[in-house]
Parts: structure tokens; C-alpha cells; sequence
């Protein structure tokens, strides 16, 4: 049987061939950007070791339970994030667009943090930073304005050393999409998800034997206790496992939706957050052992070589990329790991859009790629791969994890779970084809636990971002990048919903509710995929 879509639209749909190869996909969605270049810096910021239990808690009470939630909605319905959504109730569906829109405006961004790595790979070689790595990134490569010197924060003039990267990166992205689900997106995980273990592994081995490699481990290690009692260091957590996880902006749904119809969902979603969250200790280790060197060599606390955010990647690696013997491998190791795993991630980011007008607009996923895609990569080069990109990266990275993601996981369970009640119909789901069953746990965490923690992370989030602004970015720049981003994808998503489904689409949606209810109501004869 051909695994492959004929041309028509979405009157039948690709699945992956085996269950490994959708937790392969899984796995390189989750561990990303997040993992390698966001996660030390939060820890570390957020109590070091003490940071461990909010993030565990965190992990257990919301990311799992989510994924979870996540995979229920995308099998059942097979369908991308806004069908999904639709499928549990007509009125959800703006939900899953504007989860789609979330995930659209960080595929935008997200595409230039690859781009900057694969040239930092080669500046690696060739220390391009010279001596100074800080003003090297900000100034000579990125060309960002001085804001305070009164240049504008809007503007058009490309960088080419950002621009022509980007373009390739986006070149890659939508070559490997055309090739579909099997082909293109498991195909590369296959190769991808592999590799960057094995890389990034010699890496952080690598790290391990600096001289000073475990005053590193200490920092990040030793717990402050005192942070505990900081709401912010809650807000972190569960927004680092959000963002890491891939949950709450449809990836988990549209890829859960590309599996057959028996799949033991729970047993791969304890699988990929597993190994998500292994990665990223790993990633927490190698990282600050890298700085204990640098630390040590300057004779200085590793609070004063970690800088935070963009800055630990591209300006504490690169200083210490030229300070340590074999530097140049080091650093082809380091910004390779973080180009493979982003390209991995930025596959199922963009495909999230992709699979939504693919299913609403009845045309085929190659279409859809080249359309929704093509799209992205204009916009993302337009934005990105100017001198003023930065700040719209920055902006759009903040409000799009912080309101957008957080947003999204708070209105679906207040909706599904709280108004619609739905949430014995995704535990049957999810009951019926999978090895462990969820109980009572599963209905506590996401009816009462999430539900209340998230609410208070978004509105201290808002009133934050209303009074204080970010970063002291001027207030019309944030009116558009920020909050007219969001309010932006709030109004297409109820605009998008006011357009009729195509009729290929609603039958596959009856036919595929049927099957499950079958399945639901006589699980032992179908089975479960091992
Ligand atoms: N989960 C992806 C990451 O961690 C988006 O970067």
C-alpha cells in the first residue's frame, strides 16, 4: 500500500510507517533551540539547581499531561490543529488556529536563530569575532541599531550575512517538507535525531575534561533554595517545558494526527518527554562546564561569563570557542548540534500551518507547502534578514512563547475541559490504544492543577508586558510585533473559522469519527501497535 498522498487534497492522508518513526519525529520536534541554547540559561537564572523541582513539577503536571491531551486531539481526528479542535466541538476551532498562528510566527523567527548558527559553524574556524565576541555578534555580524543613539526599530535594510543563510535555511526546510511525511519529515529524523546525539555528545564530553569543568557544574547545580518561593521561577518552568515540549501550538497534534489508527500514544509520549528532558540536562551540563572553563581561565564567577538569553550562544560560546585548544571542532560541534536540532524542530513548526490550509482549503500538502511555506520564508527574510530583525525576533519570540502559547494552553482547557467537558472523550481515546492507561491523575492535572497555574502565569504575564513593556522597546514597536501580532492572530482565527469546510475534508472527518468510535467501544479487537 502506498503510503503517499495522490494528488487529490486531503481526501486521504500520509502516516507515518512505523511507531519509531514518528517518535523519532517527535523526539527532534521537541529537542530543539529550546533545549541546547534556552533551557541552561533559565536554569541558571531561575535557582540553578534548586530549578530542577519547579521544572519536574512542571514537566509532570502540565508538559506530560498536555502532550497527552495534545496527541488525543490530533489521533482522533487525523486531522491538523483547527480540525482537531473542530472535531471536539464547532465553537473550539478558532483555538486550534490560533495555535496554528502561534506556531506561524515562530517558524518565522525561529528559521534566522538557524541561519546565525550554520554561519557561527563557519566563524568558528576562521574566529571571526577576533577579541571581542559581544560586539562582534551585535554589531559587525547582525548590524542591529543603537535605539538609544534614536535609530528607528522599523526598517529594511537587509544584512546579507543573516539574509543569505536565512534563505538557505528556508530552501532546506521546504525541500524536506515536499517530500511528505514518510519521506521528507521521518526520512530526515531518522538521520538527523541520530546525529545530533552522537555530535552533541562529544561535545559535552568534551566539556567535561576543560579545567574547570566542575566549578561549571556547581553553579548550575547548587541549589538556591530562596528561588522556590519566586512566582517568576514557576512562570519559567513551565513556559522552558511548553516551549521545549512542543506543546500548545499544534505541533504534538498535527504530528499525532499522521499515526495509525492503533498507536500506543501514552507509552511514545512518555518516550519523547523523556528523552526531551535528558537532552536538556545534558544540554544544562555541557553548557556550564563550558563556562567553569571560561570562568576559570578569567579568574571570574560563572555569573559573569553566563550571559543570558541569545547572548550565551553566540557571544559566551564564541569567546570561549578561541580561549580553549581545539576550539574550531569544539564550535563546529556545538552550532552544528544547534543547526541539526533546530532544522528537526523547524519542520514540524511549519508543518503545523501547512497540514491546517492543506485540510481547510482541500489541496494537497505539497501545495500547501509550497503556498503556506513560501509565505513564511518571504516574510521570515523580509523581517529577519534585516539589521532591525533582531528586535522583531525578540519581541515576537517573547509574546509569541509568553501570551501566545501560555494563551493557547489556558482557553483549550477552559473550553474543552471546564465548558465542553471533554475530557472523558480524549482519555477514552487515548485509553483505548494505549499500553498505560490514564486515570484519575491525568483528570486532576489538566481539570484543576494546569488550568489554575496557567491562568495565573498569563494574566501576571500581561500586566507585566502592559506596565513595564519589554526590554524598553519603544511602545509602537510593541503595539505591532507584540500585542498587534497577537491581536492579529486572535482576529484571523475567527475569520478563518467562518469559512465553510471543503466536503473531502468533513467526510474524511466522519469516516475517521466513526472508526474511532469503534475502536473506543471494543478496543481488545483492534489491539494495540508495539
Ligand atoms: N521544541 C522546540 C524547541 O525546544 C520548539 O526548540
Amino acid at each position: 500500500m502506498s503510503m503517499r498522498a495522490p494528488t487529490a487534497g486531503s481526501g486521504t492522508r500520509e502516516v507515518f510507517a512505523t511507531r519509531g518513526a514518528f517518535i523519532f519525529a517527535a523526539i527532534g520536534s521537541a529537542i530543539g533551540l529550546g533545549n541546547i541554547w534556552r533551557f541552561p540559561y533559565v536554569a541558571y537564572e531561575s535557582g540553578g539547581g534548586a530549578f530542577i523541582i519547579p521544572y519536574l513539577v512542571a514537566l509532570l503536571t502540565a508538559g506530560i499531561p498536555i502532550l497527552f491531551f495534545d496527541y488525543a486531539l490530533g489521533h482522533r481526528s487525523r486531522g491538523s490543529a483547527p480540525l482537531s479542535f473542530k472535531a471536539i466541538h464547532r465553537r473550539a476551532e478558532p483555538i486550534g488556529w490560533f495555535q496554528t498562528g502561534v506556531a506561524t510566527m515562530i517558524g518565522i523567527y525561529y528559521a534566522a536563530i538557524i541561519g546565525w548558527s550554520a554561519m557561527y559553524a563557519w566563524f568558528s574556524v576562521t574566529h571571526a569575532w577576533g577579541d571581542d565576541a559581544d560586539s562582534f555578534f551585535f554589531g559587525s555580524f547582525l548590524q542591529v541599531p543603537d535605539l538609544e543613539s534614536g535609530a528607528s526599530a522599523f526598517g529594511f535594510d537587509f544584512v546579507p550575512a543573516v539574509l543569505i543563510p536565512l534563505v538557505l535555511v528556508w530552501v532546506v526546510i521546504l525541500a524536506i517538507l515536499l517530500g511528505g511525511v514518510q519521506k521528507g519529515i521521518a526520512g530526515i529524523n531518522k538521520i538527523f535525531v541520530p546525529l545530533l546525539v552522537i555530535l552533541f555528545a562529544i561535545m559535552v564530553v568534551r566539556a567535561l575534561f576543560l579545567p574547570g569543568a566542575l566549578t561549571g557544574l556547581d553553579a548550575l547545580f547548587t541549589p538556591d533554595f530562596a528561588a522556590l518561593a519566586d512566582p517568576q521561577v514557576w512562570i519559567a518552568a513551565y513556559g522552558q517545558i511548553f516551549f521545549s515540549l512542543s506543546v500548545a501550538f499544534g505541533i504534538m497534534i498535527t504530528y499525532a494526527s499522521y499515526l495509525k489508527r492503533r498507536t500506543n500514544l501514552t507509552g511514545s509520549g512518555m518516550v519523547v518527554a523523556f528523552s526531551n528532558s535528558g537532552f536538556e540536562i545534558l544540554a544544562g551540563i555541557g553548557v556550564f562546564a563550558a563556562l567553569g572553563f571560561m570562568a576559570n581561565a578569567a579568574g571570574s564567577g560563572v555569573d559573569e561569563v553566563a550571559s543570558s538569553g541569545i547572548g550565551l550562544a553566540f557571544v559566551a560560546f564564541p569567546t570561549l570557542i578561541s580561549q580553549m585548544p581545539g576550539g574550531a571542532l569544539f564550535g563546529i560541534l556545538f552550532f552544528g548540534s544547534l543547526f541539526v536540532a533546530g532544522v528537526t524542530s523547524l519542520i514540524s513548526i511549519v508543518q503545523v500551518p501547512v497540514a491546517a490550509i492543506s485540510d481547510k482549503f482541500n489541496i494537497s500538502n505539497r501545495a500547501s507547502v509550497l503556498l503556506v511555506g513560501g509565505i513564511m520564508a518571504v516574510v521570515s527574510i523580509l523581517t529577519m534578514g534585516t539589521a532591525t530583525g533582531m528586535y522583531v525576533l525578540d519581541t515576537i519570540d517573547a509574546f509569541a512563547n509568553n501570551i501566545g502559547i501560555v494563551g493557547a494552553a489556558v482557553v483549550a482547557l477552559i473550553v474543552l475541559v471546564w465548558l465542553l467537558r471533554k475530557l472523558p472523550v480524549l482519555k477514552a481515546h487515548l485509553n483505548a490504544v494505549s499500553s498505560f492507561k490514564l486515570g484519575g491523575y491525568w483528570t486532576v492535572t489538566l481539570g484543576v492543577i494546569t488550568p489554575v497555574v496557567l491562568i495565573y502565569m498569563l494574566v501576571s504575564q500581561i500586566i507585566e508586558y502592559a506596565v513595564n513593556g519589554y526590554e524598553g522597546y519603544p511602545t509602537a514597536f510593541l503595539g505591532v510585533f507584540g500585542w498587534g501580532m497577537i491581536g492579529l492572530l486572535v482576529v484571523l482565527s475567527f475569520v478563518l473559522t467562518a469559512i465553510r469546510w471543503p466536503r473531502a475534508t468533513e467526510e474524511r472527518l466522519q469516516k475517521t469519527l466513526e472508526e474511532n468510535d469503534d475502536l473506543e467501544q471494543n478496543p481488545s479487537t483492534f489491539g494495540t501497535e508495539k
